[in-house]
């Protein structure tokens, strides 16, 4: 179990810059503090000259310096905003990363829980939420301290009396706004999920406008909407006014602190310690104390937003994987097919499911190949996944080349074992990338074209303008279903695996994909262990053996010929339901 003190230090060295570039942001943060500091000081000069008689030469000096002040102290800002912008990104990025990849080595069982929109919420809202943070407290909360301080000191150095009151009142008026912000918070809150009840409420009923509609509770609907939208108005000008309220609060007592420091000079000057420049420079200083509070405060509600980032991105760290790797993982024969068996397998999806696979027993020699019928629902897709270790039996075990599954490092599993599933997963990248899967070092082009003309896609693959660069559309666009599962055939002929599983698409296909379909699986299954997944039982023909499966049980298994010889077998009333044959005609 990792500790919080433990994802927090993951998630902080992510984050790190490295020195350097943690050095040169700390720079132009000072730099950006220090120039604005020196600004009034150049101000007090200009009056004070300018009350003593000085040359018009000089007080232009003055005033080009403090112009060139304000221009530098804006670059050096932007520069600020630039750097720590960018080393927020490239950190958080790091952590995104690093998140994906463990959210990707996740359980099957994790990922079924959750919908993928929480999933992108958790990978990257959180880290979003996170990076906003960490930009504005370096140029909000640290750059405001450091402007917050030094003008203290500043003021405290030309006058402590009026320094010490300016600190007081400093303190006076940050109590007020923490206060003001434990106000206004919890009303913000509610605002926002008065909202959030509103959009459920509408996205409920929008979905369901059918059966509102045909059983006429329309009005009633609009009538509760109305009374959302009411909770909605009335959480709303709530805040409002709360915001309204400390807002001119604020105003108010900001003018009476700058009134205050300005009295107080205006005595002091009158009993001569004080120049008026040096009055103008205190103003100006207590002017510039503002915008730093507002922005320190602002930042506490952040912060307790990027902590809860923190506590959840560490609760995503912390989640482990319940099938664990190997610790002496045996090996696989290298090349070459490999036997599979499923001995009394059984499984549920979760503890509390039901059962969806009971005892379980399959045997296949290398190069023999199996057919799985049964009706939908039946359990296929699951023998499948356990074959491919997405999942650990609940009992019994599978075995791959005489060896359990749970002994195989995955990495050596996922490239000995391939799966073509019901719903080919295409990416809106290259056909390259598609065949691929993203690993560069897998096939050079070369390989690459003559797989495809090995499924049969070569003619495909001519007609793209780019070649192997195409990219295709989101989801697949502009490739056809058959061509989709074509593409999923020679993803599978890259890997060369000694075993496949074919988890056959249930959509119809055009006779002449179909024929494709058919060359190609064959080609796929020469020399390889096989097990095919199928709804259209003609593609039965080439199968070595047959199993039924009915409820999560084998109810039938025997030799392909034998069951369909066998005219009072399960196997030949599914041909002959199918129209697959007639009831007297015997398979080959
Ligand atoms: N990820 C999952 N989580 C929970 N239950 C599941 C999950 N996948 C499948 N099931 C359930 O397990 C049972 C078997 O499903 P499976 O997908 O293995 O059937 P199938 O034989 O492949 O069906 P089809 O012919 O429709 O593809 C079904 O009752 C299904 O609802
Ligand atoms: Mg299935």
């Amino acid at each position: 179990m990792t500790s919080p003190t433990d994802t927090r230090r993951t998630v902080v060295r992510l984050l790190w810059p490295g020195r350097r570039s943690a050095a040169a942001l700390a720079l132009a943060i000072l730099i950006t503090t220090v120039l604005p500091l020196l600004a009034p000081q150049l101000t007090r000069r200009f009056v004070d000259d300018a009350i003593a008689g000085e040359s018009a030469g000089r007080l232009t000096v003055l005033a080009v310096g403090y112009l060139g002040l304000a221009v530098s102290g804006q670059i050096a800002r932007m520069l600020a905003a630039w750097l720590a912008s960018r080393l927020a990104w490239d950190g958080t990025n790091r952590l995104r990363e690093s998140l994906a990849a463990h959210a990707l080595g996740l359980d099957m069982g994790y990922h079924g829980k959750r919908t993928p929109g929480e999933m992108i919420e958790r990978v990257d809202g959180d880290v979003v939420a996170l990076a906003d943070f960490v930009v504005a407290f370096l140029l909000d909360v640290v750059a405001s301290l450091l402007l917050l301080v030094g003008v203290l000191i500043v003021v405290l150095a030309v006058d402590v009396r009026i320094g010490g009151a300016l600190l007081a009142y400093c303190v006076l008026i940050g109590l007020f706004m923490v206060r003001a912000q434990r106000l206004a918070v919890p009303a913000a809150t509610r605002v926002r999920e008065r909202f959030a009840a509103l959009f459920g409420n509408l996205e409920e009923r929008l979905a369901g406008a059918e059966d509102i509609r045909a059983n006429g509770a329309g009005p009633h609907v609009v009538r509760r909407f109305h009374q959302s939208s009411a909770e909605v108005y009335r959480a709303d000008r709530h805040a409002e006014r709360l915001g309204g309220g400390l807002f001119a609060g604020t105003t108010v007592a900001f003018a009476a602190g700058t009134a205050l420091v300005l009295g107080l000079a205006a005595w002091t000057q009158q009993s001569g310690a004080l120049s008026v420049g040096t009055a103008v420079l205190l103003f100006q200083y207590t002017q510039m104390v503002r915008t730093p509070f507002e922005r320190i405060i602002d930042q506490i509600q952040q912060y307790q937003k990027a902590l809860a980032a923190v506590t959840r991105i560490g609760g995503l760290f912390a989640e482990r994987r319940t099938m664990p790797e190997p610790e002496n993982p045996r090996p696989l024969p290298e090349t070459g097919p490999l036997s599979l068996e499923l001995a009394g397998v059984g499984f549920a999806y979760a503890d509390d499911d039901e059962r969806v696979l009971a005892d379980v027993n399959l045997a296949l020699a290398p190069s023999e190949t199996l057919g799985l019928v049964g009706r939908t629902g039946s359990g296929k897709t699951t023998i499948a996944r356990m074959v491919l270790r997405l999942y650990d039996p609940t009992e019994g075990v599978v075995r791959l080349g005489g060896v359990d599954t749970r002994d195989i490092d995955l990495a050596v599993l996922h490239r000995r074992v391939c799966v073509v599933t019901q719903d080919v997963q295409l990416f809106a990248a290259s056909v390259r990338d598609n065949l691929t899967l993203f690993r560069p070092g897998l096939a050079d082009d070369d390989r690459l074209r003559a797989v495809l003309t090995e499924v049969g896609l070569g003619g495909w693959l001519e007609t793209l303008t780019d070649g192997l660069d195409t990219v295709l559309g989101a989801q697949g666009g502009g490739v056809s279903a058959g061509e989709g599962q074509l593409l999923a055939f020679a993803r599978a002929f890259l890997t060369d695996p000694g075993l496949v599983v074919l988890d056959e698409a249930s959509s119809r296909l055009d006779p002449a994909t179909e024929q494709h379909i058919e060359t190609a699986i064959g080609r796929l299954l020469t020399n390889r262990t096989a097990v095919l997944i199928a709804h259209r039982l003609s593609s039965l023909a080439r199968v070595d053996q047959i199993a039924v499966i009915d409820d999560g049980r084998v109810v039938e298994y025997g030799p392909r010929e034998t069951l369909a010889a066998d005219p009072d077998s399960r196997f030949s009333r599914l041909l002959v339901a199918a129209g697959v044959r007639r009831e007297s005609q015997v398979i080959p």
